[in-house]
């Protein structure tokens, strides 16, 4: 996607044909600054941090911690120390599992003088693999738009609802919920988005608004409790929001605060789609709610908000009372009977066991034979 006319991914090998530089997204949306990793730990930190962040960039910054990691040493209890770095970065999204699981796959069976190699050219083809699924995503979600489009008068815009970031800052580019968002504007389709802040780190008012602003998408930033509201007046025509796992049988894992846009949804029959890449979905369980682990993040990311000061200074403040117990879960699980479909490279799926099975079957029988 562009930023101000230029071409970026989020993630990428630097000129140098070895290092990484990536978006450093803690900064946005009043700085834009490019970071480098030079090794292994940079990756993790840049996980643990945020400063890369939504799960399919996690499982991307992970492939290619790792190949930094075989630069300085191939070895086999390197590879084993890098997985093990890398895996304890954050514990919700399956996509940084399944990353690692890939890489390790790809490297053990080679001599370590080719790992190195073999671990940048495979990290390529992971950051490759998730741009052309989030196309397929694109088109897929594309009908679901067009076909609300065609229900409606002439000239009159679909409303979306997302929340959290699921955008191309949040993959390696275009984005998952975002991708048929994008593809509608791109094709002269009228879109018009209600992001939600996302709350406490407000990765939609953030980084969402900020994306959509860049690629001229109309949007309009909503206090996270405010979507009820809208779907009570027929103000939003359907809902796409992102996920970090979605279990067998289709229960959604996703940023706090997605389970009750679901139940709003639910209530006022707006249609609640969720968009997925294959690596997210976790075939090795199947009751999200009990074995989906569940981030719980610093006190004072709800405790204090950060933001820019009219005369241009980035200045953090607190807004809890001093002394005030905070609790802070970074996600929660929608169960699938609240979905209305799962957006997929592969098309439009029923939310439950048999639909991904059937449209996943390589990856469902792999997870079925380690059980
Ligand atoms: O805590 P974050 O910002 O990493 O959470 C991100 C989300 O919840 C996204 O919706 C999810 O990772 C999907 S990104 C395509």
């Amino acid at each position: 996607m562009k930023v101000d006319g230029r071409h970026f991914r989020s993630i990428w090998v630097e000129p140098d044909g070895w290092s990484i530089g990536a978006i450093d997204q803690r900064r946005l949306p009043h700085e834009f600054v490019v970071a480098k990793m030079t090794d292994c730990d940079a990756a993790a930190d840049a996980i643990r941090s945020m400063l890369v962040r939504g799960a399919p960039l996690i499982g991307a910054t992970a492939a290619y911690g790792v190949a930094l990691a075989m630069r300085s040493d191939a070895s086999d209890a390197a590879l084993d120390k890098a997985y093990a770095t890398l895996i304890g970065a954050r514990p919700t999204a399956i996509n940084l599992k399944w990353a690692l699981e890939v890489m390790r796959e790809t490297l053990l069976p080679l001599p370590p003088s080719a790992r190195s190699d073999a671990a940048y050219a495979r990290a390529g083809e992971i950051a490759e693999q998730d741009i052309a699924i989030n196309k397929g995503i694109a088109e897929h979600g594309l009908a679901l738009i067009e076909a609300i489009r065609a229900r409606k008068k002439e000239g009159e815009r679909v409303n979306v609802l997302t929340h959290c970031n699921a955008g191309w800052l949040a993959t390696v580019d275009w984005g998952t919920a975002t991708a048929p968002i994008y593809l509608a504007h791109d094709r002269g389709s009228s879109v018009h988005v209600w992001v939600d802040e996302t709350r406490p780190r407000n990765q939609g008012a953030s980084l969402t608004a900020w994306e959509l602003a860049h690629h001229g998408v109309a949007h309009t930033v909503i206090p996270d409790n405010t979507g009820g509201h809208l779907m009570q007046h027929g103000m939003v025509d359907l809902v796409i929001v992102g996920t970090d796992r979605v279990t067998a049988n289709g229960d959604v894992c996703n940023k706090i605060g997605t389970y009750l846009r679901a139940l709003a949804a639910h209530d006022n029959a707006v249609p609640f789609y969720v968009a997925l890449p294959s690596p997210t979905i976790d075939f090795s369980i199947d009751d999200g709610i009990r074995q989906i682990p569940i981030e719980q993040r610093s006190a004072d990311e709800v405790a204090t908000m950060t933001g820019r000061t009219a005369d241009g200074r980035i200045e953090t403040i607190r807004v809890v009372s001093d002394g005030s117990p905070v609790a802070n879960y970074g996600f929660d699980v929608t169960p699938s009977r609240l979905v209305s479909g799962l957006i997929t490279e592969r098309g439009v799926l029923q939310p439950d066991r048999d639909a991904l099975a059937r449209a996943f079957p390589e990856r469902a029988r792999v997870l079925r034979a380690l059980k």
